[in-house]
C-alpha cells in the first residue's frame, strides 16, 4: 500500500517527503483554507517539491462545465495534477470529460461502493472513500474499504482506491491489510507511525551501554 500525504501545508510535505515514504499528496479546499494562502500558489509550491508525485487538488464548482474548466487550469500546472472532483452527478460527467482529455482524476467524498463503482466507471483515476468520516457517524468505514476492493478486484476495475478521512495509525494499517491502494494521511498519523515506546527505550539503553563502555569511536 502507498502512502499519499494529505495536508496542503508545505512544511508537512517537505519534511514527510524528505523521510522518502510518501507517494504522493492530496488536498481538499478546508485543507487549502487552513493554510490561508493563494490555491494555484501552493500548488506549485506542492509541486516544487514532491516533482512528479501525483497531487490532487479539488475543484470548487458544482456544475461539470464549470468543474472542467477548473480542472483544465489545474491540470495546466503539471501532469502530474489530479483533478479532484466531488461524487455527484456533475462530477461523474467531469470525470468522463476529464477522462476523455487524459486528465487524471481522484473521486472525493465516497461513502457508498455504488458510488466507488460509478466514479471508477466514468474514468476515475483514485477513488477516495472516507473512513473517518463515517467512523464519526457509527458506521465501519472500514467496512467500505473491503467492499469496493472486493468489487474493483472481482471487476477488474483498475480505479485505485485512496483510503482517505485517516485519524489514526489503526486506520492506516487496516487499510493495508485489507489491501487498499493507497492511504492518505495526515503528517501527525505518519509521525505517529514512526514511533514505538520500545524503540526509544532501545535507543536510550544502546546509548546508556555505550556510554557506560567509555568507547570513543566517534
Ligand atoms: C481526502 O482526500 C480528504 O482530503 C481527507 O482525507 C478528508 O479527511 P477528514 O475527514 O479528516 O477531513
Amino acid at each position: 500500500m502507498k502512502l499519499f500525504i494529505d495536508t496542503a501545508n508545505v512544511d508537512e510535505i517537505r519534511k514527510a517527503h524528505e523521510l522518502g515514504v510518501i507517494a504522493g499528496v492530496t488536498t481538499n479546499p478546508s485543507l487549502i483554507a487552513k493554510e490561508g494562502r493563494d490555491f494555484f500558489a501552493t500548488v506549485k509550491e506542492i509541486a516544487s517539491i514532491v516533482g512528479n508525485l501525483p497531487i490532487s487538488a479539488e475543484v470548487i464548482s458544482l456544475k461539470a462545465d464549470e468543474m472542467v474548466e477548473q480542472g483544465k487550469k489545474l491540470a495546466g500546472l503539471g501532469e502530474n495534477i489530479v483533478v479532484k472532483v466531488p461524487m455527484t452527478e456533475d462530477g461523474l460527467k467531469a470525470t468522463k470529460r476529464f477522462t476523455e482529455m487524459g486528465i487524471k482524476t481522484n473521486v472525493t467524498l465516497i461513502f457508498s461502493s455504488t458510488q466507488a463503482l460509478l466514479a471508477a466507471r466514468a474514468g476515475a483515476t483514485y477513488v477516495s472513500p472516507f473512513v473517518g468520516r463515517l467512523d464519526d457517524i457509527n458506521q465501519i468505514g472500514m467496512n467500505l474499504i473491503k467492499e469496493i476492493s472486493n468489487i474493483f478486484a472481482v471487476h477488474n476495475i483498475s480505479s485505485e482506491i485512496i483510503t482517505a478521512s485517516v485519524r489514526h495509525t489503526a486506520h492506516v494499517i487496516e487499510a493495508a491489510v485489507i489491501g487498499a491502494d493507497i492511504a492518505t494521511v495526515p503528517y501527525k498519523v505518519i509521525q505517529q507511525m514512526v514511533k514505538h515506546p520500545l524503540t526509544d527505550a532501545g535507543i536510550e539503553r544502546f546509548l546508556a551501554d555505550w556510554e557506560g563502555a567509555k568507547q570513543s569511536v566517534f
